[in-house]
């Protein structure tokens, strides 16, 4: 059905590169990194993390990319082509996206809400700075209060999602990142900067980055490994999707290596933006929260603590840092929606605004019940399984499960049945030869598998509360 003349194309290389790593830094760097950081040996586990991406991670993510640029189609239709009895690793490479989409709105829409909050104290130069309590009453009475709010800011983001997506890859995803990525990284080092002028900012630094042997056990290599398929934005049909759209010209051994420095560069500066303060007025306690405890309730209460020549800088450090969470989630919310869009186009050959409408009724039907159902006093209190929101559901079969098991098939697929040659070529294509062909074999084949065998048993065995993690 696609016609690979009419398909899109990023304008160059760097285009390319933002988009990839627009993808790649989001919610996962900001909310959890710094969290597992903290707790998992500090300098060791940013060493642990670095090694893992440019080993296993180049593997999977070069893997993705290559089988995209070479077949021109997103992945249900992509691994089809190839070998059509492989075509479960395309539906579970959309499933994921199909099943993120269905809630990563809601978490956009709490952080519009954080947005609006502050950009309202700052207009009415509140003078009392926020504290953890009104944080958490904030959230809680916001999510669960039973109001439809959740639900309209939701829509906003959502809504800003599907514009981008629906103006196309250049004149709406890459103009889009071309600006919101390097403001996101002037606001990344704005906050930073200004955690670190906080008194005891020397050591909640000494407690992120000074490597913790004592800290330091599998746990770390288990959590390292899955932070990172989840940050690099692997096995969710994204670099597939978006690899169909790079040009022949461009060099994906270099591309893969700059989307990940700059998914570890976001993840590093935001554990500058995060420990220091929240270790100073916290304490390690602090540390110990993480996803939306971490973003909603206890940092708005740090940046209520934070001065600035003894004037409180609160409301302007939230500001910055929502807008920077806003720009991290709305691209990652782009690039999830842009593969669904780009799956329906290849395989029922439609047009961009046919599809884009399709996955944005989608989007807006999925929307209502996980954004009112988020709390138990919110409008619905639903629980699909016991404990178990829609939400949570959502977010659990698509991290734990599919995930895990959309990667270890690509590995599979790419080291076994295509072999590691048809990938190797596909590079040569730019490079000429590709000169970390044997081990880059030894990582498809071996280590790439066996490492992602190794998460999804723990993720089932902590499940099944076998082992505690
Ligand atoms: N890489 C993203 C992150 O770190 C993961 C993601 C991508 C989530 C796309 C949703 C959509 O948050």
């Amino acid at each position: 059905m696609n016609d690979s003349s009419a398909r899109d194309k990023w304008s160059g290389r760097m285009a390319f590169v933002m988009a990839a790593a627009a993808s790649a830094v989001g919610l996962g760097n900001i909310w959890r990194f710094p969290y597992l950081a903290a707790k998992y040996g500090g300098g060791i586990f940013l060493f642990v993390y670095v090694a893992l991406a440019v080993t296993i991670g180049f593997t999977l993510m070069t893997v993705e990319i290559a089988i995209g640029r070479r077949t021109k189609l997103s992945p249900l239709d992509a691994y089809k082509s190839i070998a059509p009895k492989w075509q479960i690793i395309g539906w579970l490479g959309m499933a994921v996206p199909a099943l993120i989409i269905a809630y990563y709105s809601v978490i956009g829409g709490w952080i519009v809400k954080f947005l609006a909050f502050y950009a309202k104290r700052l207009l009415e130069a509140s003078p009392c700075p926020v504290t953890v309590a009104e944080s958490k009453a904030l959230f809680s009475d916001f999510t669960g209060g039973g109001s439809l709010q959740p639900l309209a800011c939701s829509a906003v983001f959502a809504f800003c999602t599907a514009v981008l997506v629906l103006l196309g890859v250049r004149r709406g995803i890459e103009k889009s990142n071309k600006i919101a990525m390097p403001l996101l990284l002037v606001l990344c080092v704005a906050v930073a900067a200004m955690s670190l002028c906080q008194p005891g900012a020397a050591e909640g630094l000494a407690y992120y980055l000074k490597p913790d042997f004592s800290k330091f056990s599998w746990k770390t290599v288990v959590w390292a490994l899955g932070q990172m398929f989840f940050s690099l934005s692997l096995a969710m049909g994204i670099m597939v999707t978006y690899g169909s759209y790079m040009r022949k010209e461009d060099s994906i051994p270099k591309c893969v290596f700059r989307i990940e420095f700059f998914d570890a560069l976001v993840a590093f500066l935001a554990g500058l933006m995060i420990i220091p303060p929240v270790f100073t007025f916290l304490g390690e306690e602090g540390l110990k929260s993480e996803g939306p405890g971490l973003m909603f309730i206890s940092l708005p209460g740090v940046f209520g603590k934070m001065t600035l020549f003894g004037a409180s800088i609160g409301d302007v450090a939230g500001l910055l840092f929502f807008a920077l969470a806003f720009f991290a989630a709305l691209t990652s919310s782009v690039s999830i929606m842009e593969t669904v869009v780009s799956s329906l186009r290849d395989r029922l050959g439609l047009g961009r605004t046919a599809a884009g409408m399709i996955v944005t009724i989608y989007m807006f039907v999925t929307l209502v019940p996980n954004s009112l159902c988020f709390a138990n006093g919110g409008v619905f209190s639903c629980e699909i399984l016991p404990g178990m929101r829609l939400l949570d559901f959502c977010d659990f079969a698509a991290n734990n499960i599919f995930m895990p098991l959309c990667a270890f098939l690509t590995c599979v697929f790419a080291g076994w049945c295509i072999g590691p040659n048809w990938i190797v070529r596909e590079i040569g294509i730019r490079e000429g030869r590709f000169r970390l062909a044997r081990p880059f074999a030894f990582m498809v084949k071996y280590a790439a598998p066996a490492a992602i065998a190794l998460i999804f048993t723990f993720y089932i065995l902590k499940e099944l509360k076998i082992v505690e993690m």
